[in-house]
């Protein structure tokens, strides 16, 4: 295992959507031969009763889980559970695949902890994740699939894309996400107004039986945010994930206005979201809090604070692949102590 430390060294060095290919390549390559995959899940897996949940139905066995973005063709359920994590959210998916935007479209700050992607959406599109996901059940760990639309549906046809997704991925999802919230696709977070997100969750929800939830920007106002929640809680949806990257790039000076950050600069304002959401909603509805959490007392935190569950993307990235185990070893220190 301690080549993996290598490995994850040498990754930082290359460009990081490379870097990012690589180690779903890594990853699927130890799915494939299945040793590998054991040996990693006996490293990483920590089986607690303290840290298990029963959440929609499902039991969740530890609240760590995996941000969307990093598998978004669902590819690797099984290597990141044995990673440690105790739920995954693959995607986002779109009904069409997609390439995204031009390339290079992932940058590093890592003074700052952070990074910074435009990839808008780049996906092999819902019939072939419904492929990837069909052979990997049963799951080892709940999985949440995050939708949104292809980046050429009018803003008017957006209802439409999102309810095909539920159609053909809804069975193979304990959750399902709409995601309203990526700043590289150009209009997407327009439809994050009330009267928008209402009617997409209900055209949503009116399919399936499953948890739907829904993804937030940072960016809102904190009136906007409070007012979103409340009225899509209200609405049915079973909780949001709260938050997406922040356009607000006045957090790294002198950075190129372009993509969306996440890790560390996005911690205060993702836990500050949190706090007003909860205070508001008073228990209706769960929370996946998602931004800036590098480590268990934050994930202590944000439990501590309305979040049922938490997820992790870019922390994982700078601190590698036995992050998720140092954690929720932590974590429960940090129970046991209290
Ligand atoms: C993301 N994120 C993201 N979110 C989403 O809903 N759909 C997506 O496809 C992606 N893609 C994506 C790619 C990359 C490279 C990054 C870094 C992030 C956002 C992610 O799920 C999460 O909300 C934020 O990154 C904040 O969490 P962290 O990274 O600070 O732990």
């Amino acid at each position: 295992m301690l080549s993996l430390n290598a490995l994850h060294k040498s990754l930082l060095r290359l460009e990081p959507e490379t870097a990012h290919e690589l180690a779903i390549d890594a990853l699927r390559a130890s799915q494939a031969a299945r040793l590998p995959l054991s040996l990693l899940r006996r490293r990483c897996v920590i089986s607690d009763r303290r840290l298990e949940q029963r959440i929609w139905d499902r039991t969740f066995p530890n609240p760590v889980g995996l941000a969307a973005g990093f598998d978004k063709n669902g590819e690797v359920v099984h290597g990141m559970a044995a990673a440690g994590f105790g739920f995954l959210e693959v995607g986002t998916v779109t009904p069409m695949p997609q390439r995204g935007n031009p390339k290079p479209r992932v940058f590093r700050h890592r003074e700052q902890q952070t990074l910074r992607n435009a990839l808008g959406f780049n996906n092999h599109g819902a019939r072939a994740m419904a492929k990837k996901l069909k052979g990997q059940r049963p799951y080892p760990v709940p999985v949440g699939i995050n939708i949104g639309k292809n980046r050429n549906t009018a803003a008017d046809d957006a209802a439409l894309d999102y309810q095909k997704l539920v159609d053909e991925l809804d069975e193979l999802s304990d959750y399902l996400v709409i995601n309203v919230s990526s700043p590289n696709t150009p209009g997407l977070r327009d439809l994050q107004r009330v009267a928008t997100v209402v009617e997409l969750l209900e055209g949503c929800m009116r399919r399936t039986p499953r948890p739907v939830l829904v993804k937030l920007a940072p960016d809102l106002e904190d009136g906007e945010a409070v007012e979103l929640a409340q009225a899509v809680v209200e609405a049915g949806a079973a909780g949001l994930v709260m938050t997406n990257t922040t356009i607000d790039y006045s957090l790294i000076p002198g950075v190129e206005p372009r993509g969306g950050l996440s890790g560390r600069v996005l911690k205060k304002r993702s836990f500050e979201l949190l706090r007003l959401v909860a205070a508001s909603l008073g228990g209706r509805g769960r929370l996946i809090s998602v931004g800036g959490i590098d480590s268990a007392e934050e994930v202590y935190a944000r439990l501590k604070n309305g979040a049922s569950l938490v997820q992790i993307y870019t922390a994982l990235v700078y601190q590698g692949p036995f992050l998720i185990n140092r954690i929720v070893g932590d974590l429960l220190g940090l129970m046991d102590r209290d």
